[in-house]
């Protein structure tokens, strides 16, 4: 997830690409540039690290012109560095790219434009884009830019210039967000519309494989072959903060809505249902070594730590490989059994958690080969690992995780499947049914991001409750720990996961009509155990709230409010467990008022023991 802004008009652009840049930052802040095009070509200016670093850059020589890109980065392909840094060109320097998405077949491309002759000077994806438009480019711009879309797999919101036309930027767009801001004499194109707001409130949504061309005071939009599509501006009434929210009134409830989309980027370029596998290129362990594997060890904090509990329970299963998880901050003090048969897999969302990595460490001292699953390309667990597998969350900016947690689920599944497919753990009709049923995830996420009016009723009733009890067996305790943890993080309430099966050594003291009991009773093994800890809870005045299937008609005879989501396999259930769990957090906490995307004595990112 990048941020893109491009400006044509009157004005000087580089002013307004920066500022248009400051309130994109949230979408990466890995490197900026600029790209202005003027009488003496294309002026392109970069930088890594924060804005700041382009800014100071930039002092006292800003180039001049009316037309220009713009890019904050969120490193996926090649470190953050100053050539990794957007705008890309071409060999000859007149066409320049900016890009926000994964262009998956880039490879291939690379491959292919380097045979024809092309040089490249960054590790990105973007790059092959600019030399593919160039491979293409006869003199038309947006037609160069149609033919190059035909031949990209993957996902794209591109924006770019032409020293031959200098009168025009054309951009196009497939599952990466394009707005264009219609103004009067000039024109923009953003990631989202803080970019422009500024300036105007009259916006168009670009659709997927639409290719925009604006000049200063017309918009052109069309298919791939060419042909004209008629789109009307609508207005936003969007504040400039609401807008970089995407129009949510928290990062968090944004982060939340973008799981499906985070779910398929993460899965995109690994599974596939044409090619009948999975392929985890980044893994870096031969079929050998895997099979050599005879102990995982999952090392990783807070909700890392829950997404790790249920990869073990979705390893074991599909693989039969005995697996430990760990608290990171537990691991270096219990003197653990680990050697070279062992994997590690380290779980970071930033990738830079100190525990953590001082865990991964640990593992690598003793012998063991370590992967890392984390967020943020070059991080220090991704660095200092054998092999990285990436999370495309994009930035994750609300303190408490969501986006991140569920995408680290996903590539524990597609760790989980890859390894039964090269043991042969699985029978192949077993492994392409649980594929399909990964591939639907998204998909089903968003049925229940679509209508949550259910969840939000529940928050309203049990905000002023003393606290919450969330019960599940399985797979689905790693939901019960994350649900509970979300409710602590932000709306400072007491609020505990438990195995149901443990009620009764304990917890079930706490049962009173004021203590609200979530229990997740989605179709499972347990489904039955479930519905008598239900009983039990029932029994003790206590009031539950069950995460239950459509179609469940004897879970009414047992629940007091029931929240359902879609099926799915029991061992990919938490995935969409985790959407009401979370949403439930956010209203609860939105009802008594605390700051929901930064609560009090949390930091994102803990670099201390
Ligand atoms: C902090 C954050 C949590 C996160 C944990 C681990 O406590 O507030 O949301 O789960 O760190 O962070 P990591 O970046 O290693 O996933």
């Amino acid at each position: 997830m990048c941020g893109i802004v491009g400006y044509i008009g009157e004005q000087n652009a580089c002013p307004i690409l920066v500022d248009g840049l400051k309130r994109l930052e949230y979408r990466g802040y890995d490197s900026a540039g600029v790209a202005v095009l003027n009488g003496n070509g294309i002026d392109v200016r970069k930088s890594v690290g924060k804005l700041k670093a382009l800014e100071t850059a930039l002092e006292n020589c800003w180039p001049k012109g009316g037309l220009g890109v713009g890019h904050t980065r969120w490193a996926t392909h090649g470190r953050p560095s100053d050539e990794n840094a957007h705008p890309h060109s071409d060999c000859t320097g007149k066409i320049t790219v900016v890009h926000n998405g994964i262009i998956e077949n880039y490879v291939q491309l690379k491959a292919r434009l380097i045979e024809e002759g092309h040089q490249f000077k960054s590790e990105t994806d973007t790059e092959v884009a600019a030399h593919l438009i160039e491979s293409h480019y006869k003199g038309d711009l947006a037609e160069a830019i149609r033919t190059a879309a035909k031949e990209i797999e993957g996902s794209f919101a591109l924006v770019v210039i032409a020293q031959e036309e200098p009168d025009k930027i054309v951009a196009a767009r497939r599952h990466s967000p394009l707005v264009i801001g219609v103004g009067e004499g000039e024109n923009f194109l953003a990631s989202d519309v803080s970019a422009f707001l500024k300036y105007t409130r009259d916006v168009i949504y670009a659709d997927d494989d639409n290719v925009v061309t604006i000049t200063r005071n017309n918009i052109k939009i069309t298919d791939l072959d060419g042909n004209p599509l008629d789109k009307k501006p609508r207005q936003v009434d969007w504040d400039a903060a609401m807008a970089e929210r995407g129009g949510y009134e928290h990062f968090m409830l944004k982060e939340i809505h973008e799981q499906p989309r985070a779910l398929r980027e993460t899965m995109r370029g690994r599974l596939s249902l044409e090619k009948d596998c999975v392929e985890l290129p980044g893994i870096n362990l031969t079929d050998d070594e895997i099979r050599g594997i005879d102990r995982i060890i999952m090392i990783a904090c807070g909700t890392a730590y829950h997404a790790s509990m249920a990869g073990k329970y979705a390893i074991e299963h599909l693989c039969r490989i005995p697996v430990e998880v760990d608290v990171a901050s537990e691991l270096r003090y219990r003197d653990p059994i680990i050697d070279e048969h062992t994997l590690g897999i380290v779980i970071s969302q930033s990738g830079e958690t100190l525990d953590t990595i001082v865990g991964l460490h640990e593992a690598k001292s003793k012998g063991a080969k370590v992967i890392a699953i984390t967020n943020v390309v070059g991080s220090m667990a991704a660095r200092d690992s054998d092999g990285v597998l990436y999370t495309y969350a994009g930035p994750e900016i609300a303190v408490a995780s969501t986006k991140a947690y569920t995408t680290q689920l996903m590539t524990l599944y597609l760790i989980a499947l890859y390894f039964a497919q090269v043991r042969g753990t699985l029978e192949p009709e077993r492994a392409r049914q649980l594929r399909e049923a990964l591939w639907e995830l998204p998909r089903r996420a968003e049925i229940i991001l679509d209508d949550y009016r259910d969840v939000i009723a529940a928050a309203e009733r049990y905000y002023c409750f003393n606290g919450f009890l969330y019960m599940a067996r399985g797979i689905n305790l790693a939901s019960a720990l994350e649900g509970a943890l979300k409710v602590k993080e932000i709306s400072y309430m007491h609020a505990e996961g438990y195995a149901a099966g443990e009620m009764k050594h304990g917890p079930i003291a706490m049962i009173d009509p004021t203590f609200a009991t979530i229990a997740v009773t989605v179709k499972s093994a347990t489904y039955d155990k479930m519905l008598s800890n239900i009983r039990e809870v029932k029994a003790r005045s206590g009031e539950v709230i069950a995460i239950a299937n459509p179609h469940d008609e004897t879970i009414k005879d047992y629940a007091d409010r029931i929240i359902t989501i879609p099926e799915t396999e029991e061992i990919f259930s938490p995935v969409l467990v985790a959407l009401p769990l979370q949403l439930m957090a956010y209203f609860v906490a939105h009802s008594r008022g605390p700051a929901i995307d930064q609560p009090r004595n949390l930091a994102k990112t803990v670099t201390v023991e």
